[in-house]
């Protein structure tokens, strides 16, 4: 059976800190078999710093030399390998636009998990890992700021649910080849 052109190898989440890119991804990895890349984990394994670390000691810029990096090395992976991975993106990723051309490049979808900010307030309010979140007022500016580049994504869903719901959605997207018994 020829593949249909609309199937990708390499589908990334993307969107703002909060809206449960990582968890979706894992759930979807795990639904249809194939498998989940964490950018940022990614980058703690390689670097053996955590994500505050890396901020602390090489500033914002250093951190996206660092994402960039492992993220053209994750889409070489997958490639080189052939194989098919659902990789969730940390949330300032396509915001900058040399990794929306690397996966625009490599064919990969980009899917948008969309959030109103009031919610993803209250479930950050609660995380302290994340060196983006410093304060309410300067969350909601880094949120509107970034709503131009996740709008470049290809598809959106909404991800102000429960993760398993958001999964159904994004499979409901049709990019995925039908998963056959
Ligand atoms: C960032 C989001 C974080 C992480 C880093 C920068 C951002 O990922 O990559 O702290 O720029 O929004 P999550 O979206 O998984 O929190």
């Amino acid at each position: 059976m020829t593949p249909d052109p609309h199937h990708r190898r390499l589908v990334c989440l993307t969107g703002f800190m909060g809206t449960g890119k990582s968890t979706v991804a894992r759930l979807l990895a795990r639904q249809i078999g194939w498998v989940h890349v964490d950018l940022d984990k990614r980058i703690m394994e390689i670097t053996g710093r955590s994500i505050p670390e890396i901020f602390a000691q090489a500033a914002e810029a250093g951190f996206r030399k660092i994402e960039h990096d492992q993220l053209a090395r994750i889409v070489g992976e997958t490639v080189e390998f052939q194989k098919r991975r659902i990789v969730s993106l940390g949330g300032g990723t396509t915001a900058q636009p040399q990794n929306v051309t690397l996966l625009r490049e490599s064919g990969a979808a980009i899917v948008w998990l969309d959030c109103p900010v009031e919610e993803l307030l209250g479930r950050c309010a609660r995380i302290t890992d994340r060196p983006l979140f410093r304060d309410e007022a300067s969350f909601r500016k880094l949120y509107h700021e970034r709503q131009a580049s996740y709008e470049l994504a290809d598809f959106r869903v909404e991800s102000n649910i429960e993760p398993l719901r958001v999964v159904e959605q994004i499979l409901a997207l049709g990019i995925f080849p039908k998963v056959t018994a």
